[in-house]
């Protein structure tokens, strides 16, 4: 009606516990409705919430699709973002409204002092969830540390379940310390725990039912991700499995898998066997893309505020930092970039020709 549309307009524009005036004249305190940070609002209503840091350029993998093989060149330390600095970022964005921060990288589980940004990063009022993604390596040895300094959620890595193909995937040996990993994740109540698997043709396409097979017992949650493209990893749309070529095949062998509702950004189509105690999910960043719900942004080791995976305009907000703008400054630096963000990435061929950088100087 019109008075609902003109109360919500007023609560938009006054905030929360503001009293408003209602059109037929009625007083009405509106509770917690404060508007969002203009700063972290696009120009399409998109409302960044979600903020993924990388914390190292550094990893102890060499996986195939992430890096080239000869390596990347890393940036020299001193200007990567130090403890300080990440710590006074992420209180910044949780100060605008970010509720979740994914630690990423790299590998972070290799950065020195990931366990004090953590209980740092756990201090801040306003941020409901801190989320890790790992390769798994150092898992088991570090995840009483992480859930004493407040991991929320786990996501490990893992591509393939035959010691010998993983090996080719990543490079590097270590297998069973994944799994040992994931099950001590398990073992310590992350619920679900969530296994990245990103699909290539030839490689590892054959794994699928056998990563399906995984939910029946344990409490996990499995996402096939499509192959992407950046610098250095070989991609080529050959190689790309899509999600409606993985549903098709898993279906022929579990014709009644289940949709289940998607989480509110519609980043993961998630399903689940029925009786099966975990569930799966497709990332579709390629054949289906989420941009129209995306609420994230990206923060690289090295300092600069990405606004999409796969745009390549950057701004360095260490450069900011370290020039002692003040936080009004720098919000006007963030929002200025947010401002620019594109509706959606230009198409998966463009993409593949486009210049960004290698997936592990991003932060996944
Ligand atoms: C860059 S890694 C960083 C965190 C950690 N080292 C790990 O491997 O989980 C983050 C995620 O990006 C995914 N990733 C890397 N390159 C990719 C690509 N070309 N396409 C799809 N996913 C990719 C990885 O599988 C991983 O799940
Ligand atoms: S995907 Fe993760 S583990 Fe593999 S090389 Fe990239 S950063 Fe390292």
């Amino acid at each position: 009606t019109g008075d609902n549309s003109t109360e919500y307009a007023l609560n938009l524009i006054l905030g929360s516990e503001t009293e408003v005036v209602v059109a037929h004249g009625h007083r009405r305190v509106l509770k917690d409705v404060l508007p969002f940070s203009e700063f972290l609002t696009d120009a399409f209503g998109r409302r960044h919430s979600y903020l993924r840091i990388s914390l190292t350029e550094k990893c102890n993998l060499r996986c195939q699709y992430c890096m080239p093989e000869e390596g990347v060149k890393l940036t020299p330390r001193s200007q990567l973002l130090t403890t300080e600095e990440v710590l006074t970022l992420a209180r910044l964005f949780v100060h605008e409204g970010v509720e979740k921060i994914r630690l990423t990288g790299g590998e972070p589980l290799i950065r020195p002092d990931v366990l004090h940004i953590i209980a740092e990063m756990r201090k801040l009022e306003g941020l409901k969830t801190i989320a890790i993604t790992t390769n798994g390596i150092n898992l088991a040895r570090v995840l009483p540390g992480l859930k004493k300094a407040g991991v929320d959620l786990l996501n490990i890595s893992l591509d393939s379940l035959v010691p010998a193909k993983f090996e080719f995937i990543v490079r590097r040996k270590g297998f069973h310390k994944v799994i040992e990993g994931i099950d001590k994740a398990v073992e310590m109540g992350y619920n679900p725990v969530k296994v990245n698997c990103v699909v290539m043709r030839g490689l590892n396409e054959d794994e699928l039912l056998d990563f399906v097979a995984l939910t029946e017992k344990k409490p996990l949650d499995v996402r096939f991700i499509e192959y992407m493209p950046f610098d250095g990893n070989k991609w080529n749309f050959k190689k790309m499995v899509s999600y409606a070529e993985m549903l098709d095949h898993i279906k022929q062998q579990w014709p009644n898998l289940e949709p289940l509702p998607g989480d509110e950004t519609g980043t993961a189509k998630a399903f689940r066997v029925p009786g099966f105690k975990g569930q799966l999910g497709f990332i579709t960043s390629m054949s289906d893309n989420f941009c129209g719900s995306c609420n994230r942004l990206r923060i690289t080791a090295d300092g600069n505020l990405k606004v999409c995976l796969f745009g390549n305009s950057e701004v360095s907000l260490r450069d900011f930092l370290r020039s002692g703008a003040s936080d009004e400054e720098l919000l006007q630096i963030i929002g200025a970039a947010v401002g620019r963000k594109k509706k959606q990435h230009a198409g998966m061929f463009n993409i593949s020709q486009m210049k960004n950088r290698p997936m592990i100087l991003i932060g996944g």
